[in-house]
């Protein structure tokens, strides 16, 4: 494919980890295959002294050091050489929580993504190039490498091409257009029919599409309504 539909860019003191996890299975395929692309960019190559700094102690005192926002400025302005309109996006635990909303939104652009070390970066290259702050979650990693390989597989899955079925990604939980638009998964059975004493519900073996559908809808509503009420829409 000479034209990928998806590009990033990630920012790392950590080049070696990419592409990691994304090489292998679907999403290694799909780069193989140049259906997406990802080049990772060493934040230490675009530092200037002869030790390579990239990070200096905070002022106002405090433990860990903050990396430097002249050095991240001009690692973002190495990745906009590949990525002329990439979206700079900051991975942060203060960030914006990672959605299926979120991925579908993303998936359509270029992404230039920084993964910060040490205490973060400084507030003013953020706030210069209005990075988009994302999360992983209500948690706090070592490095956000782990959460932008999160960010790109969620992304790549939903490529046309990626996933030989296509409505595998319209079918499962938090997808937005479908029947179960909004609810966790209904569970999922296969052979054999009886396994330890359990058995397959039985409208799963009817045949009936129209009991297997109906079945499925309410099996996505009460495990939706006992895990995750939050996402029971209030009309
Ligand atoms: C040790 S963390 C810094 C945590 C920061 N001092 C704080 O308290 O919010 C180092 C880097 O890991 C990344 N990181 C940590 N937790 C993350 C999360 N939940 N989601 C996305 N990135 C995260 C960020 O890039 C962050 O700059």
């Amino acid at each position: 494919m000479n034209n990928p539909l998806f590009n990033a860019v990630a920012l790392t003191l950590f080049p070696e980890m990419f592409p990691g996890p994304l090489g292998i299975s679907l999403a290694g395929k799909a780069l193989d295959k140049g259906i997406w692309s990802l080049n990772a960019l060493n934040i230490r190559d675009f530092s200037t002294d002869k030790h390579s700094t990239v990070d200096a102690s905070p002022y106002g005192g405090g433990t860990g050091m903050v990396m430097r926002p002249d050095i991240i400025d001009a690692a973002i302005t190495g990745a906009k050489q590949i990525l002329p309109h990439g979206k700079v996006i900051y991975m942060s635990p203060r960030g914006i929580p990672i959605t299926q909303f979120l991925l579908e939104e993303f998936k359509n652009q270029d992404l230039i993504i920084v993964c910060g070390r040490f205490e973060g970066i400084d507030q003013r290259v953020i706030d210069h190039h209005d990075m988009l702050e994302i999360s992983l979650g209500d948690f706090v990693l070592s490095g956000g490498e782990l959460a932008a390989m999160a960010l790109l597989d969620g992304c790549v899955r939903l490529l046309p091409g990626v996933i030989g079925k296509a409505d595998a990604v319209t079918q499962e939980s938090f997808a937005s257009t479908s029947e179960y638009a909004g609810l966790l998964e209904y569970p999922h059975y296969t052979r054999p029919p009886e396994w330890m004493g359990r058995q397959v519900p039985a409208p799963l073996l009817s045949g009936n599409h129209e009991q297997i559908k109906a079945w499925r809808l309410e099996q996505a509503k009460l495990i939706t309504a006992a895990r995750r009420p939050d996402l029971i829409k209030k009309e």
